[in-house]
């Protein structure tokens, strides 16, 4: 996600044999994810997530883009995908420390580059069995993102969006991070427009097809607020309640949008209208 900014620029708008380099990306970032699912459980520790990501990502002829990133920053991200344990809302630097504990939820973030193409998505997977209220967080943000994907067309606004996610999730008592957003994607890792996930309905850029970006709520049992630990990257919840996300590159159609991160078999019910 990226920080959210101020001055509006040109949106990342593909071409359609660009948008199928992107399903390309998409749908490697989405096998990575299916597999990371398969090896979630007690006693795996981050270190091992972030190297089967490298190591694939690589086997395909890729690359990871949170490694180094930002090129030339002062505190490029150390490692190949970001995993966020429980309070921590996202950029959590994978670790050989981090242990995997029965209840944890852990968000994996990854971004394979594919041929120039970036594949953005992530899950958050529930370490064994977890209490009521924690599955109740986790089903709420995945049904967040579902429904900010689904008022995607051209013609809607990207207001439409944080509108659908911050109705609903405040409506389930939670709260929605303000300070990081979904971002336009596409040869550019984060490009605009900027993805707010709290908004008002027919505001902001209208959505035309080839609009490629990302759709990545951060939701917080408590309250939205957040702080980065000193380590530059790892985002924590101010009050240290839980946080989850689900993200998936989505790109806009003639008449809808396109899922380009969904796994193979997988559907999201957007329902009609
Ligand atoms: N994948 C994250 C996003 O959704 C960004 C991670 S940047 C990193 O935009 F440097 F922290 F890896
Ligand atoms: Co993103
Ligand atoms: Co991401």
């Amino acid at each position: 996600m990226v920080r959210r900014r101020r001055k509006p620029e040109r949106a990342v708008i593909l071409t359609p044999e660009e948008v199928e380099g992107m399903r390309v990306a998409g749908q490697f970032a989405a096998g990575l994810l299916d597999h990371v699912a398969r090896m979630i459980e007690p006693g795996l520790t981050t270190a091992e997530i972030d190297a089967y990501v490298a190591e694939e990502t690589k086997r395909r002829g890729g690359r990871s883009a949170p490694l180094g990133y930002p090129a030339g920053g002062r505190h490029p991200f150390p490692r190949s995908c970001c995993t966020s344990v429980n309070q921590v809302v996202c950029h959590g630097i994978p670790s050989e420390h981090q242990v995997l504990r029965e209840g944890d939820i852990i968000n994996v973030d990854v971004t394979p580059v594919i041929d120039g193409f970036h594949g953005d998505t992530s899950r958050t997977f529930i370490v064994g069995e977890a209490d009521p209220e924690v599955r109740r967080l986790v089903n709420d943000t995945f049904e967040a993102m579902r429904r900010g994907i689904a008022v995607v067309r051209p013609g809607a606004h990207v207001g439409d969006i944080g509108h659908a996610i911050q109705t609903f999730a405040e409506a389930r008592g939670h709260g929605v991070v303000r300070t990081y957003a979904g971002h336009g994607i596409g040869k550019v890792f984060h490009g605009p427009p900027t993805i707010s996930h709290v908004g008002d309905p027919g505001t902001g850029e209208v959505f035309v097809p080839g609009m490629t970006f990302t759709v990545e709520p951060m939701i917080n049992m408590g309250d939205w607020r957040c702080m980065t630990l000193s380590d530059h990257w790892t985002v924590v919840t101010a009050d240290r309640s839980l946080s989850a996300q689900f993200e998936h590159t989505v790109s806009v159609t003639e008449d809808g949008v396109d899922i380009l991160t969904l796994s193979p078999g997988a559907t999201l019910d957007l329902g009609v209208g």
